[in-house]
């Protein structure tokens, strides 16, 4: 069986996010299993240029959108024992970042297009391909209506992966005939209101829908989380599975972390209070091993939940706490924390940029990691702390909810404080909860430990995403 993915961002070539992540370790994790995965992606500029000795060209085609007869290089790499693919055309490709750019819609047009050719210019047969969120929408849309008679793709697959269903790739109409290509009788299948919304047809025409928890999958049927597509989810439920995503545990392995000034396991945490110590220096904070360090890493935007962070800041300091946020995001969430960390100087501080060593620094160092999150498709954050014994402080809501257990004082079971209404006292409360724990030490060394040993590799849904593709292959 071979699987391609087709996506927008893997590490390590590309990533911005969550997805970049994912797609940089479950295809590794599904070949160590015996399954054939191929990974594609846009050739960016930042590929281009840091790869160009490496690429090897497979072919280079004609590729038709609508009126326009573009050109595409299918150029390939071996990483890690996986093939990887590139879709080449400076237009649309050779810029600054990912997205973002006006004509983002034409850009995905033609790479989802592209992908769908380049499939037939590759000798291996591809079985399934496997796409994710809106960038890749089209391939199923396309295989259903354009590619319908085409023999050659006739017995492909699909599964359609959502990520965040808040992202759904919904433009102007007009796209339909001038770029996409499609009739209006084909348009039914995207049209939403007034736009075009190409997440809406993937999830109509892909033979398997998936999303990264089993509670994000109830809550996308929910109008609260999904963004509209709520009864579209609903009526296409029984091709939904949701299947959490792992962690890449040796990347993140506090024995091993090679961007953490002192190791530390489950056995020998002195390392863990060491890096503490460590990082209170770097941020100017008290060096104090008693004052507990609260931490985000997170993008500042609103469905991550920094509005309840920003409603209760004074409340929480009051507690005696260190805070540092690390991320960016929406400048008024950005300027609002930098100023909060003027007032409180010496114990709290806004990293306004991205850095993995800092992320990897923050998550091994602090003593509890706050997620309060609207909606959360799966979050790796949360479970990427607890395996450094940081204790999580979450939101019950889509992969939080199915990833962090509410510790149990008298069982002494859970690996986490969970609070559930979108409410900042609901918050404040769960952290007066984490804070109490904290004062008993013995407590405090029962879930810090229940966290660290909490399992998030990719064992467990690796086999439920093989299950899904034998399903897939037999029908
Ligand atoms: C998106 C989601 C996040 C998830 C990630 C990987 O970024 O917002 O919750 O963990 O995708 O699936």
């Amino acid at each position: 069986m071979n699987i391609m993915f087709v996506s927008s961002e893997a590490n390590p070539f590309a990533k911005s996010g969550g997805l970049g992540d994912v797609i940089g370790t479950l295809p590794s994790e599904l070949k160590k299993r015996g399954i054939n995965v191929s990974i594609m992606i846009p050739l960016y500029k930042s590929i281009k240029e840091k790869y160009a000795s490496r690429l090897k060209l497979v072919d280079e085609f004609k590729v038709q959108l609508s009126w326009r007869n573009q050109y595409c290089g299918l150029f390939t790499i071996k990483e890690n024992n996986i093939d990887y693919y590139f879709i080449d055309n400076e237009y649309y490709f050779f810029r600054e970042g990912y997205y973002g750019h006006y004509d983002d819609g034409e850009r995905f047009a033609f790479f989802s297009k592209a992908a769908i050719e380049s499939v037939k210019h590759i000798e291996k047969r591809t079985d399934i391909i496997h796409c994710s969120d809106w960038q890749t929408a089209l391939i199923p849309i396309y295989l259903k209506t354009l590619y319908a008679q085409d023999k050659a793709l006739a017995a492909v697959k699909t599964v359609f992966s959502i990520h965040n269903i808040e992202y759904q790739g919904k433009f102007n109409p007009y796209i339909t005939g001038d770029i996409l290509g499609l009739s209006y009788e084909e348009e039914q299948l995207i049209k939403d209101g007034d736009s075009v919304n190409l997440m809406k047809g993937a999830i109509k025409t892909s033979d398997r829908i998936t999303t990264v928890s089993t509670s994000y999958a109830m809550e996308l049927k929910d109008p609260f989380f999904a963004s509209g597509l709520h009864r579209t989810v609903a009526e296409y439920s029984f091709k939904l599975r949701g299947i959490i995503n792992g962690i890449d545990t040796s990347e993140y392995d506090p024995e091993k972390d090679k961007y953490l000034p002192f190791r530390f396991s489950l056995d020998k945490m002195q390392g863990k209070y060491k890096n503490k110590e460590a990082l209170q220096k770097e941020l100017g904070f008290e060096v104090n091993a008693a004052i507990p360090l609260i931490s985000m890493v997170t993008r500042l935007v609103s469905h991550k939940g920094v509005d309840l962070v920003q409603r209760v800041y004074d409340e929480i300091m009051a507690l005696g706490v260190q805070l540092v946020i690390l991320g960016t995001g929406d400048s008024s969430y950005e300027h609002f924390f930098a100023s909060k960390a003027g007032d409180y100087r010496g114990r709290s501080a806004m990293l306004n940029f991205f850095s993995a060593e800092m992320a990897h620094k923050i998550y091994a160092s602090s003593d509890l990691f706050l997620m309060p999150s609207k909606s959360e498709p799966c979050g790796l954050s949360q479970m990427i702390a607890s395996r450094y014994g940081t204790v999580p402080i979450v939101r019950e809501a889509g992969g939080l909810k199915d990833s962090i257990a509410p510790f149990n004082p008298v069982t002494g079971t859970g690996n986490g404080i969970t609070f559930m209404s979108f409410d900042a006292y609901d918050m404040l409360d769960a952290i007066r909860r984490a804070m109490d724990i904290y004062s008993d030490p013995q407590m405090w060394k029962t879930l810090t430990k229940n966290a660290m040993k909490k399992d998030f590799s990719w064992k467990s849904p690796v086999a439920e995403y093989i299950n899904l593709y034998k399903e897939l292959e037999q029908e």
